[in-house]
């Protein structure tokens, strides 16, 4: 299991915030951010996979939870796997669609959960998320 090593870089340089970088057991970080709204593009594209999927029907516009849970705290305390089987599998009985016949929700986990992460370690600030230029 890979669990997150969150690496909270707030220091202050002459000024400017460096950006949080969030990294998982490989070197590549899990997702970047820059001011709180400013994301690397794999996040980017987990945010836009949310959008596509609509998941705010359920969990909230900002993630904070309907009649889904929220999932700013969920992922929390889920583990990767544990957000795996849950996308694939739903939990249909309590009201969890299960996604593995959408091929964008499948292609893109990576992508959904390092936005989600990043949402629910409080380094993206807001939902809406822009790309990094
Ligand atoms: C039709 C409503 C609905 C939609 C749409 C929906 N969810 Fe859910 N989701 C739920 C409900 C209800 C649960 C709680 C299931 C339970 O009680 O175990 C849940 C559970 C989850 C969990 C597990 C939370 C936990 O604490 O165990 C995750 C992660 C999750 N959803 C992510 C997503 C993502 C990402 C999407 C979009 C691809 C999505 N959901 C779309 C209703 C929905």
């Amino acid at each position: 299991m890979k669990r997150a090593l969150i690496l909270s870089l707030s220091t202050f340089v002459a000024g400017v915030a460096l950006p949080t970088a969030a990294v998982s057991g490989d070197d590549k970080p899990l997702y970047t951010v820059q001011d709180g709204v400013n994301v690397d593009e794999n996040t980017y594209n987990g945010f836009k996979t949310w959008r596509a999927a609509a998941c705010d029907r359920c969990h909230g516009p900002n993630q904070e939870g309907m009649v889904g849970p929220s999932l700013i705290e969920s992922l929390k305390v889920l583990t990767r796997e544990e957000f795996d089987k849950v996308l694939t599998d739903g939990r249909m009985a309590k009201g969890m669609p299960a996604w593995n016949t959408n091929q964008k929700v499948m292609d893109n986990l990576d992508d959904l959960y390092a936005y989600l992460k990043g949402r629910s370690d409080g380094a993206i600030t807001k939902a809406k998320v822009r790309k990094i230029k």
